[in-house]
This record gives structure tokens, C-alpha cells and sequence, in this order.
């Protein structure tokens, strides 16, 4: 048995830093699960089409290829807005779950597979050994965003950032299908105060308490 940890929260709180840095500090396997709806997403955007558009996003989720996880234009804000559409889909997410799934039981290296996304572990991997729901109030995280575009010599507009993150928070929490909400039995830890040292030193004695050394 593989041992499972699961990552949810919003946009910006620091689950992806935080989920890289457990990954590595136990040897385990890291999945973005967001990365495969904004490869999903970007499909559809690259060809112009909608990718609210029920038909082809859930042909498009069905066919999507590992390679499709590379594709460079991953990381824009564009593809993030086109996942969030494409995930409220129920088809698409019923396509993408035996993907990630497989992941988590049979990662790589076999020892263990830490997720992050929005349902890890309400949906994906509700048998988790731990289930963290990592937040920061949408102020801090439209603060680090902005920051992280500015870093990339990427022009941003503070309030844009902060209009596109709350729109994308609505979405991501009220979608039917998959809601963002936090686990039953999950571990809240709120990062608005802490730096991504901090934040790793909590998170870890709480692994270290279900996952020995
Ligand atoms: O984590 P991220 O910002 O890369 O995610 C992009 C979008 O994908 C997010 O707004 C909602 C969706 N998503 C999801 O619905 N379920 C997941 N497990 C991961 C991401």
C-alpha cells in the first residue's frame, strides 16, 4: 500500500510549493492536478473554441495525452480561467479521475503520491492517509500573484488579478460537481501569515504524525 496525501484549496494559497517540498522531503510523487485541467482547457482555447462547450471539452478531456501536460502556456492566467470552465463539466471530471487515480495507487516511484487540486480529498482520493485544505484570505493570494507575475517581467494589474481570482474562487466553490470545500477529517492551515518555510514546517509535523519517519 502507497501512502496518499491529499492537497485542496483556492488558487494562490500555496498548495503547489507546499505539495513539491512534501513530495521531495518524503520521496514521494508529486501530481498538479490543475495542470491537467489547464491542458484540457488550453486544448480548446488554442483551436478557438469555448471551453464552457460541453461536447468537445469532455472529447477533449477523454483524449488528453501525457505529453499534453508540457505544453508551455500551461502556467498562464488565460489557461487558468479555461480550467476552472472546463471543470465545472461533470463529464470532463468523471474523464480525468481514473487518470489521477491511477497516480495515487501506482505512483512511479512506489513509495507514496502526494495530489494537490479542488476535490483530492473529497473526491479523487477520499481514502487519503493525510488531507490537508490549505487557504489564505483572497487578499494575500491575489497579493502573491501579483507578485509572481511581476517576478516573470509580466505586466499585471493588481486589481484585474484580484477580480479574476475571486471570479475563479466563485466558480471553483460553486460548481455543482466536486465543489471546493474542505474534506471530512481534513487539516485546515491557513498560510495568510506564514512564509512557504512555515507553512512546510506545519504541514510536515503533521504528515510525521500519520507518517512516520
Ligand atoms: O490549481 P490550479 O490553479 O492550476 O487549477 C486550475 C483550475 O482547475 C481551478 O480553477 C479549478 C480546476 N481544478 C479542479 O477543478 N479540480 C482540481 N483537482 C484541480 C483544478
Amino acid at each position: 500500500m502507497t501512502i496518499i496525501i491529499a492537497i485542496d484549496g483556492p488558487a494562490a494559497a500555496g498548495k503547489g510549493t507546499l505539495a513539491r517540498r512534501l513530495a521531495a522531503e518524503l520521496g514521494f510523487d508529486y501530481l498538479d492536478t490543475g495542470l491537467i485541467y489547464r491542458a484540457v482547457g488550453m486544448k480548446l482555447a488554442r483551436t478557438g473554441l469555448d471551453p464552457s462547450a460541453v461536447e468537445p471539452a469532455e472529447r477533449t478531456a477523454r483524449a488528453l495525452a501525457p505529453a499534453d501536460l508540457d505544453a508551455p502556456d500551461l502556467r498562464l492566467d488565460a489557461a487558468a480561467q479555461a480550467a476552472s470552465k472546463v471543470a465545472v463539466i461533470p463529464g470532463v471530471r468523471a474523464a480525468l479521475l481514473d487518470f489521477q487515480r491511477q497516480f495515487a495507487s501506482h505512483p512511479p516511484g512506489g513509495q507514496g503520491a502526494v495530489l494537490d487540486g479542488r476535490d483530492i480529498g473529497t473526491v479523487v482520493c477520499p481514502d487519503a492517509d493525510v488531507k490537508l485544505f490549505v487557504t489564505a484570505s483572497l487578499e494575500k493570494r491575489a497579493e502573491r500573484r501579483l507578485k509572481e507575475l511581476q517576478e516573470k517581467g509580466l505586466e499585471a494589474i493588481q486589481e484585474t488579478v484580484l477580480a479574476d481570482m475571486r471570479e475563479r474562487d466563485d466558480r471553483d466553490r460553486n460548481r455543482s460537481v466536486a465543489p471546493l470545500v474542505p474534506a471530512e477529517g481534513a487539516t485546515e492551515l491557513d498560510t495568510s501569515d506564514l512564509d512557504a518555510d512555515q507553512a512546510f514546517a506545519v504541514a510536515l509535523r503533521l504528515v510525521r504524525t500519520k507518517v512516520p519517519a
